[in-house]
């Protein structure tokens, strides 16, 4: 079996394979989250029903296509080190913390549901910031940085959204 040295150093990033491997362990957590996301955003934009249905067809489109970019942003990052990005959809659902939808929802559920998801994937941005800002691993922290304003942004308006049309 072929040995590995942790501390090899990356030939051209200077990364050691030990900082590079728990880099890429947590971005293909991010991955797999982010790839369930984007399948349940679309789930949304073909089967949303009801008075919204404009409102959220209109929005799960722009977000899963964002989704799809940073999907593969954060995988061409992973290649960058020479690692493999995650690709198995059976993996995606097993590591996933979000969770494939298997019932009808109606449009306030499935906001609801894409808020508490997106802060699912925050976390798990954080986690991947962390360790990118430990090794000084300055363009995957810059990508994730990148990431999380957008999602941010996203959670306020969607909350808001739920909360202007659902609460009265
Ligand atoms: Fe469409």
């Amino acid at each position: 079996m072929e040995t590995v040295d942790l501390k090899e150093a990356h030939t051209k990033l200077g990364f050691t394979r030990f900082e590079t491997a728990q880099i890429t362990a947590k971005a293909n957590l991010l991955i797999a989250n982010y790839q369930i996301f984007f399948h349940k955003l679309q789930n949304f934009h073909w089967n949303v029903v009801g008075g919204d249905f404009f409102d959220i067809h209109e929005v799960t489109e722009e977000m899963y296509k964002e989704a799809l970019k940073n999907i593969d942003d954060v995988a061409e990052r992973v290649r960058t080190f020479g690692n493999t990005p995650a690709y198995k959809l059976s993996g995606y659902l097993e590591e996933s913390d979000i969770t494939e939808v298997t019932h009808d929802m109606s449009g306030e559920y499935m906001v609801r549901e894409i808020v508490s998801d997106i802060e699912v994937l925050l976390s798990c941005l954080i986690e991947v910031h962390e360790l990118a800002a430990s090794n000084g691993d300055i363009a995957t922290k810059a990508l994730i940085e990148r990431i999380t304003v957008s999602l941010e942004k996203q959670h306020w308006q969607l909350s808001a959204f739920v909360n202007q049309k659902y609460s009265e």
